[in-house]
């Protein structure tokens, strides 16, 4: 739910490393509150895309990095996946069952987490959560060691050229100036809690290229999702922030072979 309302403040020192994680232990509550209301933009364009490009799930284990409540990890194990492991900062999980285990934890280096240490996973999820990881390749590097080799990634962000957006609307800068920008900045989003201040580091499309590259990683397929003609008429106010801000990208990652 990247993509909805928000609100900028001024930017502040770049911070080593990934965006900041611990304002999600305050942030876990409203995230989950906004994410399943009806007009929300994760349930009417961003799950649907995810699930779409995930297909088939029947059988598949799923490692779910930044998995938030565990819901989503829930759906795919009602929908037939097994042996599901979800791992995320805040632990403010759904039930466990028989194949979900939630853990608390750092997605920064999954092969070095204890508990899943000899295990290998079918699909590897970073749903809008990629961001936080300490250092994006080698994030992506450790997330590979635990993928079957007939296995892939499955990682949404968002448009990079959205953040730019709101910044040089705030800053009274150019869209390039922005985009192109290294410094961090901080953000609140009004519909999760507007009390709660993320630190976001910028990126550009190649960045995100690049650190797949560099993983040893390629993009198998990448969509930009956006909603049916029908739903946008029934929710025009999502329409319009969607026209304004893109929306989000959705990458179907594989390993490159001999890497
Ligand atoms: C925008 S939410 C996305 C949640 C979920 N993947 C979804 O699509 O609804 C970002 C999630 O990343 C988690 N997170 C932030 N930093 C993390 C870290 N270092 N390790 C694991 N999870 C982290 C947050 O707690 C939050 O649940």
């Amino acid at each position: 739910m990247a993509t909805d309302d928000s609100e900028r403040t001024t930017a502040l020192h770049s911070p080593d490393g990934g965006d900041a994680s611990g304002p999600w232990t305050e942030l876990a509550t409203g995230y989950e509150q906004a994410r399943a209301r009806e007009d929300s933009l994760d349930r009417l364009v961003e799950w649907p895309a995810q699930r779409d490009v995930l297909g088939d799930v029947t059988g598949l284990s799923v490692l779910d990095a930044g998995c938030g409540s565990g819901a989503k990890l829930a759906q795919l194990v009602q929908d037939g996946a097994v042996a599901s492991v979800g791992i995320d900062i805040s632990g403010n999980f759904v039930s466990e069952s028989p194949d979900l285990r939630l853990l608390q934890g750092d997605l920064s280096d999954l092969a070095a987490v204890p508990d899943l240490v000899g295990r290998r996973f079918d699909r590897i999820l970073f749903l809008q959560s990629f961001g936080y990881a300490k250092d994006p390749v080698h994030a992506l590097r450790s997330a590979r060691a635990l993928l079957e080799d007939d296995g892939f990634v499955l990682l949404t962000r968002t448009q990079p050229i959205r953040y730019a957006i709101e910044r040089a609307e705030e800053n009274g800068t150019t869209l390039g100036e922005e985009y192109f920008s290294t410094s961090s900045f901080s953000y609140r989003h009004r519909s999760w809690n507007d009390g709660v201040t993320l630190t976001k580091r910028p990126y550009t499309m190649s960045d995100l290229l690049n650190i797949f590259s560099a993983a040893g990683m390629w993009v198998e397929k990448a969509v930009e999702p956006q909603m049916s003609r029908e739903i946008a008429q029934r929710y025009p106010h999502k329409q319009a922030v969607l026209d304004k801000y893109l929306g989000i990208l959705v990458f179907r990652l594989r390993p490159l072979p001999g890497r």
